[in-house]
């Protein structure tokens, strides 16, 4: 451990030599003098004396360096049979045409734009053509439905939205178009203009005055160029799940995320200028900004943007195909999808069929990863299979394992080790540090490192309180956990209710604020049950109005329906019984985590708190039928 011990305690002893250090390696308009700011505690910034570009970064001074022919983005779609590679200088062509038609219809520097698009070339195209003229991008994944648009465009109030006729699942085609005019009509805020990609498996109506084809507008336009912007301004606005319904837009700044990134591709991915960096995931996650798009991208690698599934597209081998297709070095992606292949191709007949001696490492990241799967992974592939823990807050690792410094022997279970800028603190209820191998809280000491969120969207108090409060002096990371003797730590549990579904981060506490919504429901609540496939599933318990008498299968179909139509698809709730009560405590605080054991079958104790025990037996009952708690 001598070489990450010795980068660790570098940045230990002089976080602003360090940060500056790794900030030379960024092309600057003026270049910092200093790294942060720390004179409005807890509002932390970096690299606010700098002014620069990021799409400057990721694309144009690649092109000045010479490295203009050389793959930027290979866009790679097994639902359409279809491949596209953009060089670098094309990639500049393409964001400074998007860029200038933005420019020509009023979008200026600091502007929103919300930007909901399908995993294709533009999407990535919209985001960098966004930072191009400084403007503020706002990805929402595709997965959601118009309600959540909605709430996000209320809350970013963007000036224009860019989006396509629709996306594609492998067993159907998903129209944009309707779900982002249902979202404007709902919204408050009106985005003044709508650019739309056509794409040729379903065309989009276009309504006059508002919408624009993306082909024409961007063929007519004069190319931008970059745009001046401080170090400190915002560069996106990534909205990811809370407590409620309201969703938090964390907020991206341009200097600290540009080194922060930057660093990392080396540090962390062991990964060099030329070579081929594969995050499997989508834009609308915070791995797809950052490794789908702009790590990869500011370190002078080729990303791929991948259309497809780990398995049916066509099969679970398409992963190796892409993999020897493109020479790809490095995979990131979540436990789920290795999860997904292993259940179709547990010999790994697939792999066999595939040259994958240009493959290096796979990185798993955004769940718990079991240890079945990680060693199947790594037996079948050969290569190191490295987990690593990190949030949308953060954008880049908190604990991982330093490859490209040195790859550390992790232990089994274990997320890995923190990486400079994070002083990991796991503390106790009263904010106490507890010892090496106790459960407790996982925190951050504050100042987060640079990329990582300086406050959310328009609402620094949410920021304070929903992060700073808990632990004064330290960032709530939601996440419970602890640390070994030797500074590894482990990832058990969220000490909220978001749940992680297929690597997708999700809210309980929104979704039954929808349930509640229902005429007939009285009281509901949801909880998150361990899934083989999937890692955790949402399932809901519902307590009718009294007096209602309508057939419950009724009800139950309208609650899936209602999720699916106000949240998205993404949500996968499909999991919802009637109960007569819910379990509670004497004040009246529902006993969520006890239902949850009871579900996965994991050990209990009665809560000394309880109001009334019977009801577990009712809840128990329920879950069996089910197929959980035990039951068949
Ligand atoms: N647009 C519209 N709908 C979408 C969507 C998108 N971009 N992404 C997912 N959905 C829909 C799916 O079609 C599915 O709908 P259905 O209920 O009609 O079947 C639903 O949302 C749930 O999707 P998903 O959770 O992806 O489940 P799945 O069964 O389609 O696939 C996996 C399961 C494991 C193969 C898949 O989740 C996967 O590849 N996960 C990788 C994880 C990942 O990319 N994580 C990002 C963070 S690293
Ligand atoms: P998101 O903000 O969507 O990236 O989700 C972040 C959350 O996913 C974290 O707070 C954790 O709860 C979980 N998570 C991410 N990576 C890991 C990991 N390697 N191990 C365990 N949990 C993880």
């Amino acid at each position: 451990m001598a070489r990450y011990q010795s980068v660790y305690q570098n940045w230990q002893q002089d976080p602003e030599a360090f940060w500056l250090d790794a900030a030379k390696d960024i092309d600057w308009v003026t270049p910092p003098t200093k790294a942060l700011d720390d004179s409005t505690p807890p509002f932390y910034s970096w690299f606010a004396d700098a002014t620069c570009n990021t799409c400057y970064n990721a694309v144009d001074r690649h092109v000045a360096a010479g490295r203009g022919d050389q793959p930027a983005v290979i866009y790679d779609s097994p639902i359409t049979g279809t491949k596209r590679t953009l060089t670098f200088a094309e990639l500049q062509t393409e964001t400074a045409r998007l860029g200038g038609a933005l420019q020509a219809q009023g979008v200026e520097k600091g502007d929103r734009v919300l930007i909901y698009m399908p995993m294709i070339a533009e999407a990535a195209i919209a985001m960098l053509a966004c930072a191009r003229i400084g403007a503020v991008h706002s990805v929402v994944f595709g997965g959601f439905a118009s309600n959540e648009l909605a709430v996000r465009i209320d809350d970013c109030q963007p000036k224009a939205v860019i989006s396509a006729s629709c996306g594609l699942e492998p067993n159907r085609t998903v129209p944009y178009k309707p779900l982002l005019d249902g979202a404007i009509e709902m919204a408050t805020h009106k985005p003044a203009l709508c650019i739309i990609k056509q794409r040729e498996q379903l065309a989009a109506e276009l309504i006059g005055g508002r919408d624009h084809d993306w082909d024409a507008v961007t063929a007519a336009a004069t190319p931008a160029d970059c745009v001046t912007v401080g170090g400190a301004d915002p560069l996106y606005i990534l909205y990811t799940s809370g407590t409620t319904g309201q969703p938090k837009g964390v907020v991206r700044t341009n200097g600290g995320h540009m080194v922060a990134l930057n660093w990392t591709m080396k540090n962390i991915y062991n990964i060099d200028p030329g070579d081929v960096f594969w995050a499997a995931s989508d834009v609308g996650w915070v791995v797809g900004h950052s490794y789908i798009v702009y790590a990869p991208l500011i370190a002078g690698c080729t990303t791929i943007l991948f259309e497809g599934k780990p398995v049916g597209t066509p099969d679970a081998g398409t992963f190796w195909r892409v993999i020897s297709e493109h020479d790809v070095k490095a995979l990131f992606t979540a436990p789920t999808a290795f999860r997904a292949i292993r259940r179709e191709d547990g010999a790994g007949e697939f792999i066999k069929k595939y040259d994958l001696s240009c493959f290096h490492a796979l990185f798993l990241a955004g769940e718990r990863a079991d240890q079945a799967t990680i060693e199947w992974a790594k037996e079948k592939l050969g290569v190191p299979v490295i987990d690593h823990w990190w949030q949308t807050e953060t954008g880049w690792t908190i604990a991982g394992n330093p490859s490209g410094i040195e790859l550390l022997d992790a232990p089994v279970g274990s997320a890995g080790i923190p990486m400079p800028g994070y002083d990991v603190q796991i503390l106790d209820e009263g904010g106490h540090p507890v010892p090496d191998g106790t459960l407790g809280a996982i925190t951050v000491k504050m100042p987060l490192p640079p990329g990582a969120l300086p406050t959310l969207w328009n609402a620094d108090e949410r920021f304070k309180s929903s992060y700073l409060t808990t632990f004064p002096g330290y960032y709530e990371t939601g996440d419970a956990g602890m640390k070994d003797e030797n500074g590894f730590l482990y990832i058990m549990a969220r000490t909220d209710d978001v749940i992680n579904v297929a690597a997708h981060r999700l809210s309980t506490g929104e979704m039954e604020e929808v349930l509640s919504g229902h005429k007939d429901v009285a009281e509901c609540a949801v909880i998150g049950v361990a899934d083989e496939l999937k890692g955790q599933l949402p399932l809901g318990f519902i307590c009718l109005n009294g007096g209602c008498n309508r057939p419950h299968e009724e009800i139950t179909a309208e609650c899936v329906q209602r999720i699916r139509a106000e949240i998205g698809p993404v949500a996968a709730f499909k999991l919802v019984t009637v109960v007569d009560r819910l379990p509670k405590t004497r004040s009246g605080k529902i006993l969520r985590g006890t239902m949850v054991n009871i579900a996965d079958g994991t050990a209990w104790k009665m809560p000394a708190t309880i109001d009334d025990p019977a009801i577990l037996d009712e809840i128990t009952d329920a879950l069996k039928k089910m197929g959980y708690a035990g039951g068949a």
